[in-house]
């Protein structure tokens, strides 16, 4: 991947390491539960509220999207709305989701339901991602769904009648799952969804919690069509895929001692934790209650000594996002990490495994891809170095993360992306002592 497949960023991080982490903080509103909160009560009768939601670049996407529907939306604040659900209208040009993964495959799901035709389309970043996979499903549900090249965005859905299926999803995709089960909102009968593995539930709590027929017994959803979806007020709990930064730059850091409050910690998003625990991690997890039908608690993180995990099979899916800053971590742990099974993550904004081990390099690591994972040999100290994020969130934040326990200041070309799921990253990094800032790039022309 050569740079030239990225705009160009306009902004940087700069990061001098060294600082401990230290005190009590939290972060944004989760990115899953935000997307999926604005799009099941555009569909639901009623006015649903929704607080502490995480205004970020790809969940706005997805707001948009509802809003060119002729979903009325009352901004209270940028984290507060309420949506007033209800009939769709056609919308008057192609949904945008910019790189929003999940918000064109879930919608894709529900405009494949609706008697009008719609067309879902993104960033140049989202037109390179696989959409056959829920492109397929769909197609055997009776829709009608063409993409650019045999499945990439612009998707352009037909309106057509729905029937109920029984699927074995292939991959362990949220995403997929959610598709689906939109989709079987609309219809003539049953469908029953089977994942390999234990994929992010938010959609199955949210829609039982929401009225919908749905049962779940271990990886089989069963969902009836046709019942209407009842308006809810939901709060969002914060996001441990953001939160999963400070967390680990906390333990890699000597001398940090830092708390992060009201986490979601439902069970398909904590395989990090169970890893960082495996590591000899000095976290402590504290559920203290439900928040929208999800568990949420308080993590404490101190500076650890970590030893090297080998990483595969049923949790790689409850830890996929985590996959770039668990290599930070990896990086400074002692033995050899080894990663199977996370193939996914080379169909992620970008090629998350591809991009890491060059990024880290230009820092000095030593990292061995796979086919579907990594491995390295640890502890490696890194040193700073200018590095670039690609336009994916993740990587971008990770690579801060893995230049705060560097030697040596670094530069993370691209702050931008950090705001597609985790806006004030830089503040809130510097909240708990680290020193991040952001820059505008220098015009070399
Ligand atoms: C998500 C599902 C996951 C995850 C993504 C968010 C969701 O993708 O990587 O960031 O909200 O459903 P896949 O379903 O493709 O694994």
């Amino acid at each position: 991947m050569t740079q030239k497949d990225h705009p160009q960023p306009k902004d940087r991080f700069r990061v001098r390491p060294g600082a401990p982490l230290a005190g009590t903080t939290t972060v944004p509103g989760d990115k899953s539960l935000s997307h999926r909160a604005v799009m099941f009560s555009a569909l639901a009768q009623g006015a649903s509220r929704i607080k502490a939601w995480l205004p970020a670049g790809d969940t706005e996407a997805s707001l948009r999207a509802v809003q060119a529907l002729g979903v009325q939306v009352e901004r209270h604040s940028a984290h507060e709305l309420t949506i007033h659900g209800g009939a769709f209208t056609q919308p008057a040009s192609p949904l945008d989701l910019v790189n929003a993964g999940t918000g064109i495959r879930l919608l894709t799901g529900i405009m494949a339901g609706q008697p009008f035709e719609s067309v879902l389309d993104g960033s140049e970043q989202l037109r390179r991602r696989p959409m056959n996979r829920i492109i397929q499903p769909l197609r055997l549900m009776g829709a009608s769904i063409d993409g650019v090249n045999g499945g990439y965005a612009p998707l352009s859905v037909k309106p057509s009648a729905l029937r109920g299926i029984g699927y074995t999803m292939p991959m362990a995709s949220a995403q997929v799952k959610s598709a689906i089960l939109l989709a079987a909102l609309f219809a003539d009968g049953e469908t029953t969804v089977t994942q390999p593995g234990p994929a992010r539930d938010h959609t199955e709590r949210m829609l039982a919690a929401m009225g919908a027929r749905l049962t779940v017994d271990g990886n089989t959803i069963v969902i009836q069509p046709g019942s209407q979806l009842e308006a809810i007020d939901f709060t969002v709990p914060a996001d441990i895929s953001s939160a999963a930064f400070p967390l680990v730059a906390a333990l890699i850091i000597p001398g940090s001692d830092l708390t992060l409050t009201n986490i979601n910690l439902n069970p398909t998003r904590t395989g990090l934790l169970d890893v960082l625990q495996e590591m000899g991690a000095d976290l402590t997890v504290t559920e203290t209650g439900l928040e929208a039908g999800e568990p949420v608690g308080t993590i404490r993180a101190r500076h650890s000594t970590l030893k090297a995990v080998r990483v595969g099979g049923e949790v790689v899916v409850r830890m996929i996002d985590e996959f770039p800053i668990f290599m930070v971590a990896a990086l400074a742990a002692e033995g050899e990490t080894f990663v199977k099974d996370a193939g996914e993550l080379r169909v992620k904004e970008t090629d998350r495994i591809a991009v890491m081990v060059a990024e880290l390099a230009k820092m000095g690591a030593a990292i061995t891809e796979t086919e579907d994972g990594f491995y390295l040999f640890g502890p490696q100290m890194l040193r700073g170095a200018q590095v670039y994020g690609h336009d994916d969130h993740r990587i971008s934040m990770s690579l801060v993360v893995a230049a705060l326990a560097a030697e040596g200041d670094a530069l993370v070309n691209d702050a931008r992306c950090a705001g597609d799921s985790f806006p004030g990253f830089a503040d809130v990094m510097r909240g708990i002592g680290a020193d991040v800032t952001v820059e505008v790039v220098p015009d070399e022309g």
